[in-house]
């Protein structure tokens, strides 16, 4: 399963470094290359001897102990892994990942490498629960980090908690699911809408709205990981559009229009999570609108509704949609579902705290021609996408069976 992957296993100072080896010796039955980094703590729990034994490698300890003059250890490592593992991972490095801090061999090899990173925590139950511990962690979950959650049961510290190092098994598993997915996707065309447009009045002013393009860079950015050739159409946006996918800004309704147009005929997957204007003004003045008189009116019209159109004109494609609701969500969801021709539609209620506009989490319910498919609790914009994307994979894997 793991073979031809270079997997590498950084080994941080807490007492469950002693199930790294088990780890270590498992992917290698896996049939993975196995590199292991171990911070200088972690070699007072175990000794490097068995991991290099274990993983046939040279262990690397220090950054300064290069033994091939021709590389630099650390990039190299980072350059070579497919995908880097953590653990078990304490409080400590947890918090220099978040930090970005470089001062061992392990820390400077994670920020050096673009790799994926999956991170198994273990610590005592109150770290874990530390408002610090916490908060790191939600910053690289929001950087695209994944985690491994601890058990819960006796620890080594004499408490009983949550913090345990998961079961080698267990993170194993992990692994082989993180590389199953991140195929699953491969040689798809995801096209994702985000932001909001904009509709100009004059050169100065214009009529948009509060989204964040939060939601929309979540879906692109997981699709890319799941190994997607993503093409990104963004309008104005407060946050900074994520890596690894094809970005193309666009302005009004109309420019996304044409620009999702331009793409759909080879799109396997279409996500409209822009909030796109409804109206736009009638005219837009060449000139700054100058004042006079004590009132103005504004006159607007429909914009073209860029997912009802696509739906119109699907013939492959999966469509996916969204809509912010206040009342009745199911009903308006059901609707612009059918309305719109689309797969699946994602609804937020966007009354609820924690849901819709400008914030990381998200509320929804996933439908489908047949109905409610899913509802997502509270959680994370980025988890929210994977759990669409999971649904997403799976109905294009059903259409390429010919059900
Ligand atoms: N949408 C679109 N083009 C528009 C308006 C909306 O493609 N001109 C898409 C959005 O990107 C979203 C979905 O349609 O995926 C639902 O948007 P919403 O504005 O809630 O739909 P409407 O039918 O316009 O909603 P309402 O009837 O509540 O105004």
């Amino acid at each position: 399963m793991l073979r031809g992957k270079t997997i590498v296993l950084g080994i941080s100072g807490g007492i469950a470094a002693y199930k790294a080896a088990a780890l270590c010796s498992k992917l290698k039955q896996e049939g993975a290359d196995v590199r292991v980094i171990m911070t200088e703590a972690a070699a007072k729990f175990i000794a490097p001897l068995t991991l290099q034994t274990l993983s046939r490698h040279q262990v690397y300890l220090d950054t300064f102990d290069e033994r091939d003059p021709g590389v630099v250890s650390h990039i190299d490592l980072a350059d070579s892994a497919d995908l880097v593992v953590v653990a078990p991972a304490t409080a400590n490095i947890i918090a220099k990942m978040a930090g970005g801090l470089a001062d061992d061999m392990l820390s400077t090899t994670l920020l050096a490498t673009t790799a994926p990173v999956l991170v198994a925590p273990a610590m005592n139950v109150h770290m874990y629960a530390h408002p610090a511990v916490e908060r790191n962690m939600a910053l690289l979950a929001e950087r695209g980090v994944r985690f491994i959650e601890p058990g819960t049961g006796q620890l080594a510290c004499g408490y009983v908690g949550k913090g345990r190092l998961a079961e080698p098994e267990e993170i194993v598993l992990a692994v082989r699911s993180w590389f199953t997915q991140s195929a699953e996707l491969a040689g798809r065309k995801i096209v994702v809408t985000a932001g909001g447009t904009v509709e100009r009045l004059d050169p100065v002013r214009y009529l948009t709205n509060d989204s964040s393009g939060k939601m929309g860079f979540a879906v692109a950015e997981a699709a890319a990981l799941r190994g997607a050739d993503v093409t990104l159409i963004a309008a104005r946006t407060s946050d900074a559009p994520p890596e690894g996918v094809r970005l193309v800004r666009v302005e009004s309704a109309e420019q996304m229009l044409q620009a999702v147009l331009a793409e759909y005929e080879d799109a396997d997957v279409v996500v409209k999570a822009a909030a796109v204007a409804d109206y736009r003004p009638v005219a837009r003045s060449v000139n700054k609108i100058k004042k006079s008189g004590e009132r103005l009116v504004l006159e607007l019209e429909r914009t073209a509704d860029i997912l009802q159109t696509l739906g119109e004109r699907k013939t492959h494609q999966v469509l996916v949609g969204f809509a912010a609701e206040t009342e009745r969500l199911e009903h308006y969801a059901m609707d612009k579902l059918q309305r719109k021709n689309c797969d699946f539609l994602v609804a937020n209620d966007v009354s609820r705290e924690g849901a819709g506009f400008n914030v990381d989490t998200n509320i929804v319910n996933i439908y489908g021609p047949q109905g409610l498919i899913e509802t997502l609790p509270l959680m994370r914009k980025r988890e929210a996408a994977d759990r669409l994307l999971t649904l997403v994979a799976a109905k294009l894997a059903e259409k390429e069976r010919g059900e």
